[in-house]
């Protein structure tokens, strides 16, 4: 299923690739996770968006349900993750 990460600054949020409307994963296109704006995260099958910073769906038709994030730091530069995380 894999993880994705956004990434803005030191700032990052890390989710389980899978929509909680159906469970496909997210992106269309390899990296692609973001809307054009780059501000939600979008469901490339279904248009459902979801906030960055929490996973929330704020429209499409998981809308109120959530993202399975996972936490996450940067160190040094890199994004690091639980080793069980996503799996
Ligand atoms: S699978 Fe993403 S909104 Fe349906």
């Amino acid at each position: 299923m894999g993880l994705f990460a956004v990434r803005r600054g030191e700032q990052v949020w890390v989710y389980v690739n899978s929509c909680p409307h159906v469970g496909l994963p997210l992106e269309l296109q390899p990296h692609r996770f973001l809307d054009h704006k780059g501000e939600r995260i979008i469901c490339a099958a279904h248009g459902a968006k979801f906030l960055v910073e929490d996973g929330l769906c704020v429209g499409g038709p998981c809308m109120g349900d959530s993202l399975e994030a996972v936490a996450a730091r940067v160190e040094g530069g890199n994004i690091v993750v639980d080793a069980e995380a996503g799996v």
